[in-house]
């Protein structure tokens, strides 16, 4: 993040008065509970939010090499990006043409692929998805009158970041994408970073309580008492919205004392919590020596799987060093997991059982006002 940027962010928060109020939002709104339950309003979703969308994919160091790949469901539907012999990148649906097996694992990673090989029948394709072979089959074949190649599907990569829209043509314009928030999100060199772990759970949550667990801080204090409430500031934080993305900056619990040295002493890098949300899948977060990015994959209205990688800014060069990002990795992990979603997960079941009419989001917590507000915009529900 650009310094006069963090300045400026840090400006914000020092002259907001007591308890942040200063960066409250506007005005707080409610959310109707079938926002979390309804069928139709979750298949309207997928539609407009996770269908026609680009969505997050991850980030152009997971794919570093020729013949590397990641494969995710959105929506259910099978998709895999893998890196080509040139460098660039293609995208496809990763059913085979024959009889629609996944050519890779529906969720997997890997490396090393010089062509794509049904594991059904042996159907063999270029890693531009051009069919190559149907081995042994003595021209079974040849009457075929469809296009058997892969369905291919537009990819952007930009700024380390990787998108694809798993529904129609347009092409995926990674700037356009990202809405402004690419000035910032260039300068933290996501390129350059290492790999060191990834966790995946599924929960009995709508998604979107995925985002609502991380955008606002209010909850800390009590929450989190016993685990991270030490560490972190429960009062407002910053936020700044981005089209559909929204970025949130939690601060540390001794931000007062950062706040009042001289200006040129102040770092948010160091002081911050600093995460953005990729609507509608996606989220990167700053932790001061290294990144934390999510991947939420939404799989019926009350069930969703989320993965958390854990990348350092270098490939660590010590097994102590290596340890040292596995253990915040079990931190983020188990913070997350025993408070966070456990909870979220008694919300759904609450709200799929029809115990409240409507939900409240508070003045204090910005960020949710402003992601569900863009979510109404999105899918036309907005007053
Ligand atoms: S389904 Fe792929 S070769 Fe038969
Ligand atoms: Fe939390």
């Amino acid at each position: 993040m650009r310094r006069e940027r963090q300045l400026d962010l840090l400006r914000r928060a020092k002259e907001s008065g007591e308890r942040f109020k200063g960066l409250q939002a506007p005005a707080s709104r409610t959310n109707a509970a079938t926002a979390y339950t309804d069928h139709a309003r979750f298949d309207l979703e997928m539609q407009k939010l996770f269908r026609e969308r680009a969505v997050f994919f991850g980030l152009s160091s997971d794919l570093a090499e020729p013949g590397s790949y990641r494969a995710m469901r959105v929506d259910g539907l099978p998709l895999v990006v893998v890196r080509q012999p040139d460098g660039s990148l293609a995208a496809h649906i990763n059913a085979c043409r024959h009889r629609g097996s996944p050519l890779v694992e529906p969720s997997g990673t890997g490396s090393g692929l010089r062509v794509l090989t049904c594991p059904y029948h042996a159907w063999t394709y270029d890693l531009d998805g051009s069919l190559k072979a149907r081995p042994a089959t003595a021209g079974a074949f040849d009457d075929v009158a469809i296009d058997c190649d892969l369905l291919r599907r537009p990819v952007g990569e930009k700024y380390g970041l990787i998108f694809v829209r798993p529904e129609g043509e347009e092409r995926v314009d990674v700037d356009e994408v990202l809405c402004g928030a690419q000035d910032d999100l260039a300068s933290f060199g996501f390129d350059s970073y290492v790999h060191i772990e990834t966790r995946t759970d599924e929960w009995a949550m709508n998604w979107k309580l995925f985002f609502d667990t991380f955008a606002e801080t209010y909850h800390i204090r009590t929450l989190h008492k016993d685990s991270i409430a030490p560490l972190f500031n429960s009062d407002c934080l910053i936020s700044e919205g981005f089209g559909p993305h929204v970025l949130s900056l939690g601060l540390r619990s001794d931000i007062h004392e950062e706040l009042s040295k001289p200006e040129d002493e102040w770092s948010m890098l160091r002081q911050g919590t600093i995460q953005y949300f990729l609507s509608p899948n996606g989220m990167i977060v700053h932790q001061v020596d290294h990144l934390e990015v999510w991947v939420v994959e939404p799989l019926a209205v009350n069930r969703s799987r989320l993965s958390v990688s854990v990348y350092a800014p270098n490939a660590p060069e010590t097994q102590k060093a290596h340890h040292y990002f596995v253990k915040n990795l079990d931190l983020v992990a188990e913070v997350t997991g025993t408070e966070d979603f456990a909870l979220m997960e008694q919300i759904q079941e609450s709200l799929d059982a029809g115990a409240l009419p409507e939900l409240v989001y508070g003045r204090i917590e910005p960020p949710l006002i402003y992601f569900h507000d863009q979510i109404d915009h999105a899918l036309g529900l907005s007053s």
